[in-house]
């Protein structure tokens, strides 16, 4: 569909992140002033096309228009939007869109919408799903990186990753002052699902002692937890008498029958293999061993927050360059976060990777073990695993390999 004023959709999916509303903001404003365009805000990701196509939504109904017009008093006109995480749109992490008569309802309902583009903002996953449906139907589609796992392949930063370090960074440094209070070893689990990226970034900037990553550390054995336990001895020797330990939660159980949050098993491991060590007469444990642990779980407060300044930048200017690629009808193309620039690049070879990838079981954009960030942990004696030099087998076996540039 071709009209002399483009109609362009935006849908979020997959789990929401810091940053999204002002992704929608940037391109609702730029789209609407500077081009003149209608904007249609597709709800509940890819269902919201179902409902349309059902009757459910009328277009109109999904008209977006720029905020803040309904804000009384002196206040009236502010557009918000960008200050809130979440979605405006909501969004949508399960669905089953490659079942035929569903695919066929969403392409019925792109369809009734008469989009000229639809801008998608996704993770690996949804991205993947939106690029099949839009080859079925003939889209013309632009993709934006989003989630605080910042595991999407070709970008260096996905939108909501900031926002969720900083979440990160501010529990660990409320974490550390009871820690010190009480002598514990903290454990605070975080998310990203099997990439590193945010355990390693919030645990630099969060000051912890041991930072435990799928792609260094992906078992919990007995060895590991041997020279975790040795790090924090070593900790209590220069008269350090607390520690904090940050694990992703992407780090699995030796012990493939444990359901228990990861979290927990490491901070259970420390207590009784330290104890077990001190038993067996290795001095430098004993001590440690009466260490309490806890254990914090910081789950969904990392997907919520403030969009940071740089999330909120970056979001702004990914909106814009979506609207800059559709206005120069350059579909099926990524913006990506490049060299501190905003670039784009062709989805096919991006979806191309994501599938080989999970079709690996592994991830699409993991922590690069030989890269500076994993130096820098290593130079500030942060515990992430042994250096890749000293287990030469493991990497030749590692999942972590960097993603190829386009
Ligand atoms: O992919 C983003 C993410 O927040 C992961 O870090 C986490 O494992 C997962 O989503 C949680 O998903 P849900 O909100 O469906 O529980």
């Amino acid at each position: 569909m071709t009209h002399s004023k483009k109609r362009i959709g935006i849908l979020t999916s997959g789990g929401d992140c810091p940053g999204l509303n002002a992704v929608i903001r940037a391109i609702v404003k730029c789209a609407n002033r500077r081009e003149g365009w209608e904007v249609y805000g597709i709800p509940y990701g890819t269902d919201g096309f179902i409902e349309v196509a059902k009757g459910n939504r009328q277009p109109e109904e999904l008209r977006l228009w720029e905020h803040g017009y309904d804000i009384p008093g002196v206040l009236q006109g502010l557009d918000l939007l960008q200050f809130f995480s979440g979605s405006v749109l909501g969004s949508l992490s399960k669905g089953d869109t490659r079942e035929p008569e569903v695919a066929q309802r969403i392409l019925e309902g792109y369809k009734k919408l008469e989009l000229d583009a639809l801008i998608s903002l996704g993770g690996d996953g949804s991205l993947d799903i939106i690029y099949e449906l839009a080859q079925k139907g003939n889209w013309n589609l632009i993709g934006i990186p989003k989630t605080i796992d910042n595991d999407v392949p070709f970008t260096e930063r996905s939108v909501g990753f900031d926002t969720a370090v900083d979440t990160v960074t501010a529990a660990l440094y409320n974490l550390t002052f009871t820690a010190a209070s009480h002598e514990r070893v903290m454990v605070a689990q975080v998310m990203g699902r099997n990439a590193g990226h945010l355990a390693l970034h919030a645990g630099i900037a969060g000051g912890a002692d041991v930072i435990l990553l799928p792609e260094l550390t992906p078992i919990i054995n007995e060895e590991e937890v041997r020279r975790i336990c040795e790090k924090i001895a070593s900790l209590r020797k220069e008269m350090r008498r607390f520690a904090l330990v940050v694990v992703a939660e992407g780090v699995e159980h030796e012990d493939r029958r444990q359901t228990r949050e990861i979290g927990y098993y490491v901070a259970e491991q420390i207590k009784e293999y330290s104890k077990r060590f001190c038993d067996a007469g290795e001095a430098n444990f004993c001590g440690m061993d009466q260490m309490d642990t806890r254990v914090t779980v910081l789950g969904h407060l990392q997907r919520s927050g403030t969009p940071s300044s740089f999330d909120r930048l970056m979001a702004t200017n990914f909106g814009i360059k979506a609207v800059d690629l559709v206005a120069a009808e350059q579909y099926n193309r990524l913006v990506v976060w490049e060299g501190g620039k905003v670039e784009s690049k062709p989805l096919e070879p991006v979806i191309q990777h994501i599938r080989r990838c999970h079709g690996e079981r592994r991830c699409a954009s993991p922590v690069d073990p030989y890269g500076f960030m994993v130096e820098t942990a290593r130079s500030l004696g942060i515990y992430v695993g042994l250096p890749p030099s000293c287990k030469p087998y493991q990497q030749e076996q590692s999942s972590a390999t960097p993603t190829p540039a386009l």
